[in-house]
């Protein structure tokens, strides 16, 4: 749409200026990378992972380790038949699994590995949890959540009969509780050439526990900004996970020098006030009272960190998965449609969704800004980037002239590319107007 400046600097709207978030991502403003592998899918959106499903997941491991002793650890029955139940969800949903098995304690344990056919299998990402529990109860909690959200992640990705650029792969690992015996197996068995196939591992041990946190894994930088943005992006905020580095499975993946990241939403530490004020819940009790217990049943669980942290799997799926290595140098993502600005107001902003990349963005990411106003003086910009993090791109100042018609370069190389960015645009002096016409992202 265009306006109409009339003399005097008034500023008549044809259209409505401020439009709901959905009409920002108009597809027309969007340039797909050209460059992106002929069998890579178009990037829908991940999907919303229903939390029904999980929980069915939860119910179905609580009744296995009530028909077998109350609980599903290593060397029991109930380990077995969790393994039974997972595989042929997997093999009804077209996935290729393989029982890895091993002698741990004088009893057998496996491990299953399910792969989703074709993606580039020199570029794999992969997702895991833990399925044993410990022998004192049903561990539907620990570490029942993680893998009923992978499996719930995983179905989703055959319903969307995805064709990622990369290699999906997810694993649930025996015998965590014995010092993540199912795990080191697993990685020692590959090759050193396999290890260096996979790209990312990300780990999901507890990712429902009913005094919930929101603690997302720091060992990566790219991995950590990717789960930071999908729950900023949710307005729910986040601490680095700190209760237990190489406490879960994700530990022997990080020593064969494969990058690795995770959620968390806390064991048997306690809850603090800042804490209990910015996630609800219970403060000077335990994110988990009852961890590693016989009272970690299907009544052990928050349906809302659970939901929100299977989204995050299936996001971190669709983003990394989906992705080239780096978007093709010269990939434009713009947004043309117009935003109002204030005469001296609050700040508004403009988004431009960045898809089908994974890695970092840019050390010289090109923020082309156009922006039609008759005295930019008063105009503040901003870049905002997809984990909150802001750059100044103009200040104010004592400056008469009109309109910003500007290509500002920003060092954004700690910043994941793939998220939504935001042009932030304030208004900071009276009586001159205008709005932002276009902007755009030059990777
Ligand atoms: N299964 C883990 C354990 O029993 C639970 C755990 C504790 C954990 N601290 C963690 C998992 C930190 C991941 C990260 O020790
Ligand atoms: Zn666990
Ligand atoms: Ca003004």
């Amino acid at each position: 749409m265009r306006r109409t400046t009339l003399a005097g600097g008034t500023v008549v709207t044809l259209a409505a200026t401020l439009l709901a978030p959905a009409a920002l991502f108009a597809p027309a403003a969007q340039a797909r990378p050209a460059a992106a592998p002929p069998a890579a899918q178009a990037l829908a959106a991940a999907p919303d992972i229903p939390v029904a499903n999980v929980k069915a997941h939860l119910a179905k491991l609580q009744s296995i380790a009530t028909a077998n002793g109350g609980n599903r650890a290593h060397g029991k029955a109930g380990y077995k038949a969790s393994i039974d139940y997972v595989k042929g969800q997997l093999d009804a949903a077209g996935f290729t699994t393989a029982l890895q098995s091993y002698t741990y304690g004088g009893a057998t344990g496996w491990n299953l590995i399910a792969d989703w056919p074709g993606g580039d299998a020199s570029h794999v990402v992969m997702v895991g949890a833990h399925l044993d529990s410990v022998t004192a109860g049903p561990g539907i909690n620990d570490d029942g959540s993680g893998s009923a959200g992978i499996l719930e992640a995983a179905l989703a990705v055959s319903r969307a009969a995805l064709q990622p650029a990369k290699h999906l792969r997810f694993g649930w690992w025996g015998t965590e509780e014995a010092g993540m015996v199912g795990s080191k197996n697993y990685v020692n068995s590959l090759s050193s050439a396999d290890r260096s196939k996979i790209e990312s591992y990300l780990n999901f041990d507890m990712i429902g526990s009913p005094n919930p946190g929101y603690f997302v894994y720091d060992d990566d930088t790219a991995l950590d900004q990717l789960f930071q943005g999908y729950f900023s992006g949710l307005g729910v905020a986040t601490e680095p996970e700190t209760e237990g580095d190489g406490r879960s499975d994700h530990s022997p993946f990080k020593n064969a020098g494969i990058r690795v990241g995770g959620l968390f939403s806390g064991a048997d530490y306690i809850k603090t006030a800042a804490q209990a004020a910015k996630w609800g819940g219970t403060s000077g009790q335990a994110f988990d009272r009852c961890y590693h217990a016989s009272c970690d049943t299907s009544a052990n669980i928050n349906d809302t960190a659970l939901d929100r942290m299977s989204d995050a799997i299936a996001y971190a799926l669709w983003t990394l998965g989906t992705g080239t290595t780096t978007p093709p140098a010269g990939t434009v993502f713009e947004n043309t449609t117009d935003v109002a600005i204030p005469d001296n107001g609050a700040a508004v902003t403009s988004s431009v969704a960045v898809t089908g990349v994974s890695g970092n963005a840019p050390a010289a990411l090109k923020v082309g800004v156009d922006i039609k106003h008759t005295w930019r003086g008063d105009l503040v910009i901003d870049l905002v980037a997809p984990d909150g993090s802001t750059y100044r791109l103009k200040s104010s100042a004592n400056d008469s002239a009109p309109n910003v018609l500007t290509t500002y370069t920003v060092n954004a190389s700690a910043e994941l590319a793939a998220g939504t960015w935001k042009l932030k645009v304030q208004d900071v002096g009276p009586q001159d107007t205008g709005y932002i016409d276009s902007w755009k992202l030059t990777f």
